[in-house]
């Protein structure tokens, strides 16, 4: 299966909620990890789009902007999520890699997910709850994971996970 990973094009908006209403669930938007999410914008230059020879999206990664505990600036990686027929190609994979090395490449030194080990392990991801890391709602303790991206990044930095509020969207700061 030939596919490139672009940065997210304005059109893609369109059909990246319908596949992930494909692969999670509508019952996705109850999630901890949603409510994180909600009514922010991503992190800046940190959406991806898996594309095919011929312009049709295959799959989607976003990362948000999070905070630790006021700590220290983070990024939530998610959601993930590859056309059914496509699975098991090689395209999530490839879009996580593209993804974490722009984000190094930005500038971010931290990020969380959760999601299977076994898929994250490999990029390097380690239970979060071990390394002093809290959610506000409930996770499997064994989803809940987080990468150094840059060396020791998380020395001395633990606690809750938060929204970053300075992220809000337009819509949802006329809503409040
Ligand atoms: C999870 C998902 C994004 C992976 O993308 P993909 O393109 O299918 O995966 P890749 O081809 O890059 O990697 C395939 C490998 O990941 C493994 N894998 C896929 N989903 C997995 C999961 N939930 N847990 C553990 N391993 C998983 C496969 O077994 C395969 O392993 P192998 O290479 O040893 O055979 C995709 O299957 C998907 O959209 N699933 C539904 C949405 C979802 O669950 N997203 C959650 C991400 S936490």
């Amino acid at each position: 299966m030939s596919f490139e990973i672009l940065a997210e094009r304005p059109d893609d908006a369109a059909h990246i909620d319908p596949l992930l209403d494909l692969t999670f669930g509508f019952e996705r938007q109850q999630k901890t990890v949603y409510g994180l999410r909600e009514g922010l914008a991503p992190a800046p230059g940190l959406c991806f789009s898996a594309v095919a020879p011929g312009g049709g999206l295959l799959g989607t990664l976003r990362f948000w902007p999070i905070d630790i505990a006021g700590r220290a600036p983070a990024i939530l990686l998610g959601p993930l999520a590859v056309e059914p027929a496509l699975q098991g190609a090689g395209i999530g994979r490839a879009l996580v890699r593209h993804g974490l090395a722009e984000a190094k490449r930005l500038g971010e030194e931290i990020c969380v997910v959760v999601g299977a080990p076994a898929y994250y392990e490999p990029f390097g991801f380690v239970n979060a709850g071990l390394a002093g890391l809290l959610l506000p709602g409930p996770v499997e303790a064994d989803r809940f994971q987080v990468l150094e991206i840059v060396p020791d990044a998380l020395q001395g930095v633990s606690g809750m996970i938060r929204r970053a509020e300075a992220f809000a969207t337009a819509e949802s700061l006329r809503r409040a």
